[in-house]
């Protein structure tokens, strides 16, 4: 097999393309060809030693994949050879071959493609787990999505709307914009032109949203969260600008509003059995066509430097795809 092998988390530059020993898979675990495997934020990290998870090394990075099972190990009956599943195991992505728990595979059904299904779990359970368990979103309510054409941005665009709520999409050029409109949002806002609370107010008729989904963080989120309607929901979900903002607490106090944390990853740790369902219900929204990932574009896995290149561009719509012969 070959595989990006991460000998010294210090940086993309480190990795290496290299040839190892295809593995056998041992108790619990599914050997896997990887045809497709998607680059989400966390990928950057953890070859940064910066993720709060941080894997002894040599480790193969990619956390997030979907291919087909070659081989099965003691004990798992519910995988046979040559089917197709997805799979979020935090590492071992970014290769031909990755030995991977059964335990956090995925079944495909049919009408599911790779390239689809490896950049489905992590962008569209956070979005899901985020506006309808964490801020309980309700048809006809109103949605701001900051970062709205980035993977979860996007991923939260499409089931806000398939709540039946209004989407007002933000982003940072107005190509970005376009996208967040193609894919259902009512309104799109180029937050790097103008007053963003002017726009917001704008959008809004002055009521203001009734959620805030902020993956974005930094200078955004105070001007956001004072433009948030009476019982607004502001969803914490990331930094992806970098600084941690903090807010004054006489904010939420005069709106009645709630600032409610999102850490799906956790969520799934600790209640497996309602993340289960809601996965179920995101195959089915997939089949039912209510909610598809944007595909950016796929590249070949031995261009991975290029992707996470092009990732740290901030140029990326949607996700990024690796994908083996
Ligand atoms: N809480 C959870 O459970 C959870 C789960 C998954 C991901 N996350 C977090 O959510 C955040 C977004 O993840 P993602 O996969 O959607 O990432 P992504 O695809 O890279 O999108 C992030 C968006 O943030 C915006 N952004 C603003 N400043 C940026 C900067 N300096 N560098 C890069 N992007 C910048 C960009 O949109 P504009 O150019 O339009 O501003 C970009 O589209 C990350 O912090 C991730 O760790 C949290």
């Amino acid at each position: 097999m070959q595989a990006w092998l991460c000998e010294d988390p210090v940086g993309v530059d480190a990795l290496q393309w290299k040839e190892l020993p295809t593995p056998q898979p041992g108790a619990g675990q599914l050997l896997l060809r990887i045809q497709a495997a998607s680059l989400n934020y966390p990928d950057l990290l953890i070859v940064q030693g910066k993720y709060q998870h941080k894997p002894p090394p040599p480790f193969v990075p990619g956390s997030e994949y979907a291919g087909v099972v070659e081989a099965v190990g003691d004990g798992v009956t519910d995988f046979q050879v040559g089917q197709p599943v997805a799979c979020l195991s935090g590492t071992g992505g970014f290769a031909s071959h990755t030995l991977a728990p059964a335990a956090l595979c995925l079944p495909l059904p049919a009408g599911f493609p790779a390239v689809d299904a490896a950049a489905f779990i992590m962008t569209y359970a956070t979005s899901h787990h985020a506006l309808l368990d964490r801020a309980q979103l309700k048809a006809g309510e109103t949605v701001l999505v900051l970062g709205a054409a980035g993977g979860v941005g996007t991923a939260a665009i499409q089931i806000a709307k398939a709540a039946g709520a209004r989407v007002i999409a933000a982003a940072s050029t107005d190509e970005k914009c376009e996208l967040c409109r193609s894919i259902g949002a009512d309104a799109a806002i180029n937050y790097s032109q103008g007053n963003l609370r002017d726009a917001i107010k704008e959008a809004t008729g002055g009521k203001g949203p009734d959620v805030v989904y902020d993956p974005v963080g930094g200078d955004f989120a105070e001007p956001a969260f004072r433009s948030i309607g009476w019982r607004g929901r502001y969803l914490v979900v990331g930094f992806a600008s970098g600084p941690i903002p903090s807010l004054p607490l006489n904010l939420p106090l005069l709106k009645g509003a709630s600032i409610v944390g999102v850490f799906w990853g956790d969520y799934a740790r600790r209640e497996p059995q309602a993340n289960a369902a809601m996965l179920q219900q995101l195959a089915q929204w997939y089949a039912q066509g209510k909610v598809k990932p944007v595909i950016d574009r796929t590249m070949p896995m031995a261009e991975l430097k290029a992707a996470y290149a092009h990732m740290a561009s901030r140029a990326v719509k949607g996700k990024l795809v690796l994908v083996n012969d």
